[in-house]
């Protein structure tokens, strides 16, 4: 009998021991002390025994069952603990995390300059006009008084479509958004205040300049509009712009065969070490040209320059978000790389307007 019992706990230790997980353990149990287990059948066979015997065989159970329960509790704890540990590992919270979702993606500086220049110039009572990237001769040259053989056609670095098979004539991709100008004084009368942002292509290409890249054009057209009328819109403007208190502006006589007279405008900066500080210093950064419109461009659209006058002008879009946001490098503009894009985007949901800070 106590030969048999040793054997039967040397068996059962055995099985808890080697037991993996909980239901394991819990079938293991049920075989030993289970109403019909193991131990229960011998105990419930301890009425067969002599009195004698019944005593010592039954204290001799009694041990067995205890040591067997001990094995069993002491087993369920350590796979209790182990699960627990697996629980913590896996089911881990990173309280550190937003509370609310991450927003995903970014807005390109160019969108958010864009954005910015609406803001500003729905201000001033300006509203947005729009023209085709593809363009003909006529509006993109001809009638902004760039007659054919004119140099200045020569300095645009034109991207020429294949020509009409019928007609000769070559289409091109606009190389300004001047165009935008003929057709809108061509479209509506005036008083006109339109800017027209959009892309416009020339056919060069290094660290400041990409075959395709983005201009913003501004026409006034209304009855006695002078120089004076430029100024103080440029200055509304570019102050806004920079978010800086009377940004002091320089003009610069120039020439544009599409205003006269013309002026390029430059703003007061300073560099410091790499960085640019803009509204103060003795230094100048050009940003934009201007004028007033030229006669015979209002003639070309059926306006009357005795009746009618206007200034317009036309900035590189690209160049100002640079300008603004410190970037050196226009090419990684058009690369689409989203590391680049993560560093120098703007948060979606942080929309431009002047009462709340343009590009906070
Ligand atoms: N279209 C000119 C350019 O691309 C800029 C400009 C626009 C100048 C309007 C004067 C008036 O260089």
């Amino acid at each position: 009998m106590s030969h048999d019992l040793d054997e039967l706990k040397r068996e059962l230790l055995n099985e808890i021991a080697k037991s993996g997980t909980l239901e394991e353990l819990e079938a293991v149990r049920v075989r030993a002390l289970g109403r019909k287990g193991l131990i229960s059948e011998r105990l419930k066979g301890l009425g067969r025994l002599a009195a004698d015997q019944r005593r010592e065989a039954g204290a001799a159970l009694n041990r067995l069952k205890q040591e067997v329960a001990d094995a069993i509790a002491g087993r369920r704890a350590e796979l209790e603990r182990a699960e627990l540990a697996r629980r913590l590992e896996s089911e881990r919270l990173d309280v550190t995390l937003p509370a609310r979702p991450v927003p995903r993606g970014r807005i390109h500086p160019i969108s958010q300059v864009l954005d910015e220049l609406v803001e500003i110039f729905a201000d001033l009572g300006f509203s947005v006009a729009e023209g085709p990237h593809i363009e003909d001769d006529f509006h993109n040259f001809t009638a902004l008084n760039i007659p054919e053989h004119h140099p200045a056609r020569q300095m645009h670095d034109t991207f020429y479509l294949e020509p009409d098979p019928e007609t000769g004539e070559r289409r091109l991709l606009r190389t300004h958004t001047s165009p935008v100008q003929i057709r809108t004084m061509m479209a509506q009368k005036p008083p006109i205040r339109i800017i027209a942002p959009g892309r416009t292509f020339r056919s060069d290409s290094d660290a400041t300049h990409t075959p395709m890249f983005h201009q913003v054009e501004g026409l006034v057209i209304d009855r006695d509009i002078h120089m004076g009328h430029l100024k103080g819109c440029l200055e509304a403007w570019l102050s806004a712009f920079f978010e800086v208190d009377a940004l002091e502006m320089r003009f610069r006589p120039s020439y544009f065969p599409f205003t006269e007279p013309s002026a390029e405008v430059d703003i007061r900066c300073r560099r410091e070490g790499g960085r640019l500080v803009i509204g103060e210093g003795d230094d100048w950064l050009e940003v934009l040209g201007s004028g007033m419109v030229h006669p015979k461009v209002l003639e070309h659209c059926g306006l009357d320059p005795a009746e009618w006058q206007g200034f317009a002008f036309g900035a590189g879009l690209d160049r100002l978000a640079m300008l603004k946001y410190g970037m050196t490098d226009l090419r990684p503009f058009f690369e689409a790389d989203l590391a680049w894009l993560e560093h120098y985007g703007f948060d979606p949901l942080d929309v431009p307007t002047l009462a709340g800070g343009l590009g906070s």
